[in-house]
């Protein structure tokens, strides 16, 4: 059990090449939810970073929700509560009390024109439920506590206290379990800002399809399942969702995203890394490792399963869009990687290392749609292979993606 959090490690630090610079933004425990018993798995106070706003984006909020995957069973979680992703203690250790910001979080006009100046307040993630739990009894044998909904509302009264309640601009965001929390919350988020308040939501890698009929299928039921039922979320989802589906299958966005109110935009890989190498085969074979690890040593047979990925992907996204009440926003590409948004490659400069739509980066993608400068909405329909979108080095990307922004001034 214990592999799959090394493996989801590893492959997270495949996709992240090189150490990207970024101001040091310093990690805070936010005391005051104590006492609303709005903890982490272990018991201690929830963590944020928060950077003000400035210069014309004093009144513009970015809340980013970071992600981590998720605990399906005690055994888990009680791992979960001695690392980052479920005490905040070990999270301001590991990282000796500050975190970069990088990507669509980062300060520096030159590689984030949309979003530099905004307040950004970034809140980590240590309840291994995409902020959806709330069991008011501590486990007494083992001492954890599920509070992750409380999280989320404590930081946001918390934000509300610091003066998001009177940003002209609003944006919830997160990456893969941070993205689907963000999917679960976006139009309660909404719900704190006056109607005069443009809000609107990007779940970044946060489309994890249920793919019934496709390899994987019952475990990723089973999964999710074990997930409702460690945190105990059956009556915490979504009753848009629970009132048509069981609760298990509340964890899918394809159930979800149809009934957001707010807007929304999807960022996602049509060749997601974290789908095809954690969610299709428990047992993997050393073929597969070194695929999922390495596109270059993949055979024909695993290309064509990774091409079956994204056909059944592309389709599950593409009904549930065309379910949606409201028009949806989304940037699905074929660059073998999950997550974006925290990281230059990822977000800002994304078009220098191969991964442009429309001719844009991701994060003027996402910009033109939030400021409603034009709608976007682009899937790379010509590329079905998964291609490795790693590029320069990062001083190289610097300069490269710098010297673009200069010659594509934005309005
Ligand atoms: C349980 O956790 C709380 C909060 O961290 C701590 O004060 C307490 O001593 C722990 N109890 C046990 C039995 O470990
Ligand atoms: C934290 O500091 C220690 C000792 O200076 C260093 O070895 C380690 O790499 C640092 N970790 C991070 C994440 O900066
Ligand atoms: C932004 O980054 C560029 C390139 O590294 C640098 O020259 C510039 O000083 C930075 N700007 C700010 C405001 O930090
Ligand atoms: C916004 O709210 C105000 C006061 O509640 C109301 O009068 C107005 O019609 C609302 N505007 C819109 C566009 O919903
Ligand atoms: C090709 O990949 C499949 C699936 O991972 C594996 O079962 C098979 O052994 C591989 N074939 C060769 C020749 O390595
Ligand atoms: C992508 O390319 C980089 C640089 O060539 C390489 O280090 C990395 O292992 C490749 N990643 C995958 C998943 O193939
Ligand atoms: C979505 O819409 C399609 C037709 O556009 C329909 O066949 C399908 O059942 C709908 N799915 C859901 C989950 O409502």
């Amino acid at each position: 059990m214990a592999t799959l959090l090394v493996a989801l490690l590893t492959i997270l630090s495949l996709v992240v090449v090189g150490i990207e610079a970024g101001q040091k933004v310093i990690i805070s425990l936010l005391d005051s939810a104590i006492a609303k018993g709005a903890v982490c798995l272990d018991g201690t106070p929830p963590a944020y970073a928060y950077r003000p706003g400035f210069g014309d984006g004093v009144d513009n909020w970015h809340v980013y929700l970071e992600g981590g995957g998720w605990c399906w069973n005690l055994e888990q979680c009680l791992g979960r509560a001695k690392i980052p992703l479920g005490s905040s203690a070990k999270l301001i250790s590991t990282n000796n009390g500050s975190v970069p910001f990088q990507g669509m979080l980062d300060d520096n006009s030159t590689f984030n024109p949309d979003f530099h100046n905004w307040h950004v307040f970034k809140i980590f993630y240590c309840d291994g439920s995409s902020f959806m739990s709330d069991v008011e009894d501590v486990d007494p044998k083992h001492n954890l506590t599920y509070r992750g909904a409380r999280i989320y509302d404590a930081m946001m009264d918390e934000l509300l206290r610091i003066g998001m309640g009177n940003a002209k601009n609003a944006l919830l965001s997160g990456s893969s379990a941070g993205g689907l929390a963000t999917t679960l919350h976006c139009d309660k988020f909404q719900s704190l800002f006056h109607n005069t308040t443009r809000v609107k939501c990007i779940s970044d890698s946060g489309f994890f399809i249920r793919g019934e009929h496709f390899i994987g299928g019952e475990w990723r039921d089973s999964f999710f399942s074990r997930v409702v039922s460690t945190h105990g979320l059956t009556n915490t989802l979504p009753t848009t969702c629970t009132s048509k589906f069981s609760p298990a299958l509340c964890l899918f966005p394809e159930n979800l995203v149809p009934d957001v109110q707010t807007p929304l935009f999807l960022i996602e890989s049509a060749f997601d890394s974290y789908q095809i190498s954690l969610t299709l085969y428990q047992d993997r074979s050393q073929s597969w490792i070194n695929c999922i690890r390495n596109l270059m040593s993949c055979n024909l047979t695993e290309i064509e399963i990774m091409k079956d990925f994204r056909f059944t992907f592309i389709n599950t996204l593409k009904s549930t869009i065309a379910n949606s009440s409201s028009r949806r926003g989304y940037f699905v590409h074929n660059c073998y990687r999950h997550g974006h948004i925290e990281e230059i490659r990822g977000s800002t400069c994304s078009l220098i290392v191969g991964n442009g739509l429309a001719n844009k980066n991701i994060a003027e993608a996402v910009g033109d749609w939030y400021f409603d400068r034009s709608e976007f909405q682009e899937m790379d329909m010509l590329n079905n292979l998964p291609r490795n979108c790693t590029g320069d080095d990062l001083p190289i990307l610097e300069k490269k993606c710098s010297d673009y922004y200069i010659h594509h001034q934005m309005p």
